[in-house]
């Protein structure tokens, strides 16, 4: 079958991920980088210099007035997710939108009915999912490598400090929960297989107000127990420990490889704690490319194509955020 053109992609803002993004998709042949907007037109211009991208707008409705345009990438801070991907939407565009894809489940179920509204494509952005590392990991499990999975085990935390970044400010939809937390539960959800039933949740707070570090424990119908830590105020790190009936599974699910060398899994096949440690080694490209790829072939050739987070897990992920989010504040067992 023959290369579909390449998806016209406009971007909704002057982000730093905005430029991940780009950099990433540059080499394909796939997605085409056309148009960028800013709220300040001159700042607008010397992103687009820099970054080669062809075409300006003041703002961000002259993009989605955009005929040219086929598609959305959305990296506006969290609170403005839903309203900017609903008028995209709206303007019968496609839509790649950053993480979290919102800050309340409702919003998420709202941004998903406009998109079949309007018979488009919308995605969450989780570099990590289209990654060969995530795919190989979720293939091990679905062949019962490790038996039945009992407990999981997701962290991911970094360090913030400066206080203009939108992830310290509470009224931009700040908090490590929202952020480095949506990965770690957006990953603990894809293993389940399912939402968590209950959560409870304890927090450490910025002086901004913003939850700086969160710990949650989580329950799930079929019995699988799982745990998730988030933080702004740690050193990096990211990985998560899947423990099964017979053997155990570890990976960084990394958005893109490590400079160090190509991305790994860590298998253990068997009970006793005398068992292997397997390293399976795999092929890693930019997640914003494969991830952007994946989106571009599911618009062109169909949904089978789309190898990231579905609109289920999208949905499921943050109405468990936003139990946890309760959890903190009431110190009790929240529903999801
Ligand atoms: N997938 C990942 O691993 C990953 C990594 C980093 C970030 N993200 C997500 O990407 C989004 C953006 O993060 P970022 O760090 O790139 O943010 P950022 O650099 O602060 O950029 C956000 C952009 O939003 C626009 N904007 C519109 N209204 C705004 C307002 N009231 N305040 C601030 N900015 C406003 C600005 O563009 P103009 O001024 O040009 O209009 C700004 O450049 C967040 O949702 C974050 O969770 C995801």
């Amino acid at each position: 079958m023959p290369t579909p053109a390449p998806l016209r992609f406009g971007v909704l803002g002057a982000a730093k991920i905005a430029r991940s993004f780009i950099a990433g998709v540059s080499t394909s042949e796939l997605i085409e980088v056309a148009a960028v907007a800013s709220r300040d037109l001159e700042k607008g211009k010397a992103f687009a210099s820099e970054l080669n991208i062809p075409n300006v707008h003041g703002s961000y409705e002259a993009l989605l007035d955009d005929a040219t345009i086929q598609a959305v990438y959305v990296p506006l801070p969290n609170t403005l997710h839903a309203e900017w991907v609903i008028k995209a939407l709206d303007a019968g565009k496609h839509v790649l939108c950053e993480k979290p894809i919102a800050v309340s489940s409702e919003d998420a179920r709202r941004m998903y009915d406009a998109a079949r509204r309007n018979q488009v494509f919308l995605a969450e952005a989780y570099p990590y999912r289209a990654q060969e590392q995530t795919l190989a990991l979720q293939r091990l499990l679905a062949d019962g490598a490790i038996g039945r999975v009992q407990t999981v085990h997701a962290c991911f935390g970094v360090t913030f400090t400066d206080p203009a970044n939108i992830r310290l400010d509470p009224d931009r939809g700040g908090g490590a929960l929202l952020d480095a937390g949506s990965y770690a539960m957006n990953f603990l959800r894809m293993v389940a297989g399912e939402k968590p039933t209950r959560v409870n949740a304890l927090a450490r707070w910025a002086e901004s107000g913003v939850d700086l570090t969160v710990v949650a424990n989580l329950e799930f119908a079929s019995g699988l127990l799982g745990q998730i830590t988030c933080s702004f105020s740690t050193a990096y790190h990211r990985h998560a420990l899947i423990a099964g009936s017979d053997g155990i599974l570890e990976t960084t699910f990394l958005n893109s490889p490590p400079e160090a060398g190509p991305p790994e899994i860590h298998l253990r096949r068997g009970i006793p704690s005398s068992t292997p440690r397997e390293t399976i080694t795999v092929s890693g490209k930019s997640g914003f490319l494969v991830e952007a790829e994946s989106f571009a072939l599911a618009i062109a050739k169909g949904p089978e194509h789309w190898t990231g987070c579905t609109e289920q897990e999208s949905v499921d992920t943050i109405a468990a955020l936003e139990a946890i989010a309760r959890s903190i504040r009431s110190e009790k067992w929240e529903t999801v």
